[in-house]
């Protein structure tokens, strides 16, 4: 029964160590350890041995096994690394091949202009601030001092959610300056920029969604030259009371940067275009806001941003600044 052993000692490690691949290995296992297996094979034949030896060879039968999954483990590790080489070599990268250019994105040229406009009003101590785009028309309209006969009320122009008028998307960024003086302290020096939505035909100067920034500064002794030099803007055009929030108001207009105020179809022939609106803040809205007016005054503006792009870059159409074609973008 030695001998047994010892020969099935040299013929499964001499085996095992000629196995090149996983499989075999297994099935070599199986062929000398598994319950059918050589070894199994031989410990049948214990009932044949006297109870001496019985201990001794079912030690010998042991070491043997041990043996053998030693054998079989160290073969598995040695196939494995020589599998994971091969198949390193295989798959070795050529560092010297050119890469792929990986296209990168940019900012939008439109808030490449918000961003320069925020960082002009920080400067100068003022506040960013965020509000809903879904607002209520007492914010939007009524407590702007916008009566309920004002054109920019009617249906044709403003986009409504309830039929009683009550909720909208907001057409200016002007409510902002009502959650501004209703849940701030006093002064309150802010900038609001958004998106707004009106009932616009699409045009190269319109749009029914574009941003408008809103600044509005309320403080003691606030006046029109300092709305006029913290702009730092030559207010080239004054229509007296224009907007019913502020009194009085001004409107800035820019010359048309396409035809340089002959009038061409980006100014629709005006020559120029407008891209703000702003004034002192009526003192009926202030109160309304719980702000005394004898104490206090201010002045707010408001600006579009597509439009004011379009004087910084010298873009002709407004459209092009939503379609987000890579090759007009790309230019910035
Ligand atoms: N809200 C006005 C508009 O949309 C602009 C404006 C803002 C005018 C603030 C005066 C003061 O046209």
């Amino acid at each position: 029964m030695k001998e047994l052993m010892q020969s099935l000692r040299e013929a499964s490690i001499k085996a095992i160590n000629e196995s090149d691949n996983p499989e075999s290995i297994e099935a070599l296992r199986v062929k000398y350890l598994g319950k059918k297996g050589e070894l199994t094979a031989i410990l049948r034949q214990m009932g044949k041995l006297t109870p001496e030896e019985r201990p001794v060879m079912g030690q010998l039968a042991n070491q043997l096994r041990a043996e053998i999954e030693e054998a079989i483990e160290l073969r598995k590790t040695i196939l494995s690394k020589a599998i994971l080489e091969k198949q390193l070599e295989a798959e070795t990268v050529d560092v010297t091949l050119p890469g792929e250019a990986q296209p990168i994105g940019h900012k939008h040229p439109m808030y490449n202009v918000l961003d320069q406009i925020k960082d002009i009003f920080i400067g100068m101590g003022f506040e960013i601030v965020d509000g809903p785009e879904v607002e209520l028309a007492d914010y939007n309209f009524t407590k702007l001092n916008i009566d309920e006969g004002h054109p920019s009320r009617d249906w044709t122009d403003t986009f409504y959610f309830t039929e009683d008028g009550r909720i909208l998307l907001r057409t200016q960024t002007s409510p902002m300056q009502v959650h501004a003086m209703e849940t701030k302290s006093l002064p309150i020096r802010m900038i609001a920029p958004g998106r707004v939505y009106r009932k616009d035909e699409v045009d190269a100067t319109h749009s029914p969604m574009f941003h408008q920034i809103e600044g509005m500064v309320i403080d003691k002794g606030v006046t029109m030259a300092d709305l006029k030099a913290t702009l730092n803007l030559v207010v080239e055009k004054i229509y007296g009371d224009h907007f019913p929030f502020t009194e009085p108001s001004c409107e800035l207009d820019i010359q048309c940067h396409k035809c340089g105020g002959k009038g061409c179809p980006t100014c629709k022939g005006e020559g120029w275009i407008e891209v703000l609106g702003a004034g002192m803040v009526h003192p009926k809205v202030l109160s309304g806001c719980g702000i005394d007016p004898d104490v206090y005054s201010g002045w707010a503006f408001g600006m579009g941003l597509e439009r004011l792009a379009m004087g910084e870059y010298k873009i002709t159409d407004l459209r092009l600044i939503f379609e987000n074609d890579v090759r007009f973008l790309e230019q910035f």
